[in-house]
């Protein structure tokens, strides 16, 4: 497995794959968990080579102590991936992603203007030139992301599809922890209490699943309020019922409407986001 920092050296190694093979292509910000990995064995798989970037990007943090307190442990994450098959690690300095303060400005539409776009302002300009830097990097022949981040796959299909990249985006399935907590970097922050307490988020989804065909969205949406606001712990953002492919909030349910269900939730200071398909 190699490790690389600059562009040049990575496009060299890879130089052998770009005609003959496929360039697999798993984006990260590090502290991998089994999510991550998941995504990464998927890569190995499909593809002649596997390149993995860990890159903690500033430009989609819009709160700055959520950057600083983000996990960082290179060398852990080096070890797990020597176990995945994954044949380079891209593991750039902030100078090197940007020599240059990045001023471009993306326009997501109305995929932007719900849910973490709302509430995170700046965030998906940010997800926009990191990914966009990095698949001009890589320029990989596909790339995999995590429905964890429901909104953010919406989103980079949309990039890739205004930008003309030739790579194909792989959706990869939610991993979960045995009591249903989505993986997620941010869990290691998690005090003990809280902990205990984050499962909560997934048995809502899927109390609101079973809800789905028979409640009318409305009722739904009130009783998940209500559960938020008598719990001791945990504070809701947000919960919508989205189109799948809109990200717009809806009313009705329809059979043939592919809908999920977002949520985000305050733990203390960390913020859970998780999602759950009703109608696949
Ligand atoms: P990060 O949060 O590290 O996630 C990297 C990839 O892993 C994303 O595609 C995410 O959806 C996926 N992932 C995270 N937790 C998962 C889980 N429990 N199950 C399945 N997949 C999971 O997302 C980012 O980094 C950044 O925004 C990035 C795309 C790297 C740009 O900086």
């Amino acid at each position: 497995m190699d490790i690389v920092n600059n562009i040049a050296k990575l496009q060299g190694l890879l130089k052998p794959h770009r005609q003959e093979g496929s360039i697999g292509f798993v984006p990260t910000m590090g502290a991998l968990h089994e999510g991550h990995l998941s995504l990464v064995r998927e890569a190995v798989k499909n593809n002649s080579v596997t390149v993995v970037s860990i890159y903690v990007n500033p430009t989609q943090f819009n709160d700055k102590s959520d950057l600083d307190r983000y996990p960082r442990d290179l060398q852990r994450d080096i070890k797990l991936l020597k176990k995945t098959g994954c044949d380079v690690i891209f593991s750039p300095s902030d100078r090197e992603m940007y020599p240059e303060p990045d001023n471009r400005k993306f326009d997501f539409g109305a995929l932007e203007t719900v849910m973490e776009g709302k509430y995170r302002p700046g965030h998906f300009n940010g997800v926009g030139q990191i990914v966009s830097k990095l698949f001009d990097a890589v320029i990989p022949h596909k790339a995999y992301f995590g429905l964890k981040d429901f909104q953010q796959l919406a989103i980079i299909k949309k990039l890739v599809s205004d930008l003309n990249y030739p790579v194909e985006i792989v959706p990869c399935a939610i991993v979960r922890e045995s009591d249903g907590l989505a993986m997620s970097s941010r869990n290691e922050l998690l005090s003990p209490e809280m902990r205990k307490a984050a499962p909560f988020v997934y048995q809502t989804l899927k109390d609101v699943s079973g809800k789905s065909k028979s409640h009318p969205i409305s009722s739904i949406k009130a009783n998940v309020k209500q559960a938020f606001k008598n719990h001791e712990l945990l504070e809701l953002e947000y919960f919508e019922i989205v189109n799948d492919f809109t990200l717009q909030s809806i009313d009705e349910m329809h059979p043939k409407t592919a809908c999920t269900a977002c949520i985000a939730v305050f733990a203390g200071k960390i913020r859970l986001i998780d999602n759950f398909q009703l109608n696949s």
